[in-house]
């Protein structure tokens, strides 16, 4: 992965890397664990595309301009780990069936239902979340409105996403009784989420580190996976109390297995699932659910 720079290239600097490296913790909120190899062959194939010689022209363009925020943008796009699967984490989506399974028997199923993946890449955490609740509501014979909505800093997933057109090696990794009803085959090796489930999603583009560009409404559900851990402890605990502040009163909140974030927040409490790291927000909580 590391960049051996032609004879004619200019070296990148230490001190350019490490610069580039804060920024983009900075602004991404992205910790990159072998910074100096990744940066600068990314940085390298960034300057090829813009048909930019030098480091020292490439660093110029990050100004306070709206071409410097696209550049940005670009940069973090190709710097993110996206790597994502359909039912990646089968206990926690088991568990939101059991939740609103339970809400449904005990008379409180929500007059709208609302889902919220929080770092989705292309899709198929959303998705799958949304093929488990479609599932529990045609099984026990009820409906209510409910709708999914996704956000990443990437917009290049973002795009994946709205396709929600698969390869079939990633189809196939859906549990058959969804697959049989929610993915459609569409051409040689392409599968597509159905419709009745796409209707219902929309994608954003949002940074974690700005909540307040994701929309403004509450949420039933949240799941935000495998982003925190390219967080500081810091930041990944400021994170998730925005995310407590957009759950709706009972709501749950879904992290990725093992993210033990050694977090507390008065208005949630731990959800004993095994190997799930969920909370669900108290009821009483009622002041800032929207
Ligand atoms: C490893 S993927 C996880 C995808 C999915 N949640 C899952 O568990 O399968 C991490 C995603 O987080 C996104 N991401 C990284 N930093 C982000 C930020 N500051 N704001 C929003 N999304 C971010 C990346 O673009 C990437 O798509």
């Amino acid at each position: 992965m590391s960049a051996v720079p032609a004879s004619h290239e200019q070296p990148i600097t230490c001190d350019q890397l490490v610069l580039l490296s804060q920024q983009l913790r900075d602004r991404a909120g992205i910790t990159i664990d072998s910074p100096h190899s990744i940066i600068e062959h990314t940085v390298r194939g960034r300057m090829a595309a813009l048909g930019v010689a030098e480091i020292g022209e490439y660093l110029a363009l990050f100004d306070d301009s709206i071409n410097a925020r696209a550049e940005w943008l670009a940069l973090i796009d190709l710097l993110t780990i996206k790597e994502t699967r359909f039912f990646r984490q089968p206990a926690a989506l088991e568990g939101i069936a059991v939740y609103l399974s339970e809400l449904i028997a005990q008379g409180q199923a929500p007059r709208e239902l609302t889902i919220w993946s929080a770092g989705c890449s292309t899709g198929q955490e959303l998705y799958s979340m949304a093929m488990v609740i479609d599932q529990v509501l045609h099984l026990r014979n009820i409906w209510f409105e409910w709708q999914g909505i996704g956000t990443d800093i990437s917009f290049s997933t973002l795009s994946l996403a709205n396709r929600a057109t698969y390869q079939e090696s990633d189809a196939l990794t859906i549990p058959a009784k969804y697959r049989s009803r929610y993915v459609d085959r569409v051409g040689e090796n392409q599968w597509q989420v159905s419709r009745e489930i796409r209707e219902r999603i929309h994608f954003f583009q949002s940074n974690l580190l700005h909540v307040n560009s994701a929309p403004d409404m509450g949420f039933n559900i949240i799941f935000c996976q495998n982003v925190l851990i390219y967080f500081e402890r810091d930041r990944r605990h400021w994170i998730i109390d925005r995310l407590v502040e957009r759950l709706r009163p009972g709501g749950l909140l879904v992290l990725g297995a093992g993210e033990d974030v050694h977090w507390t927040n008065t208005e949630v409490c731990r959800v004993s699932w095994p190997g799930v790291c969920a909370f669900r927000k108290t009821q009483e909580a009622l002041h800032n659910g929207r």
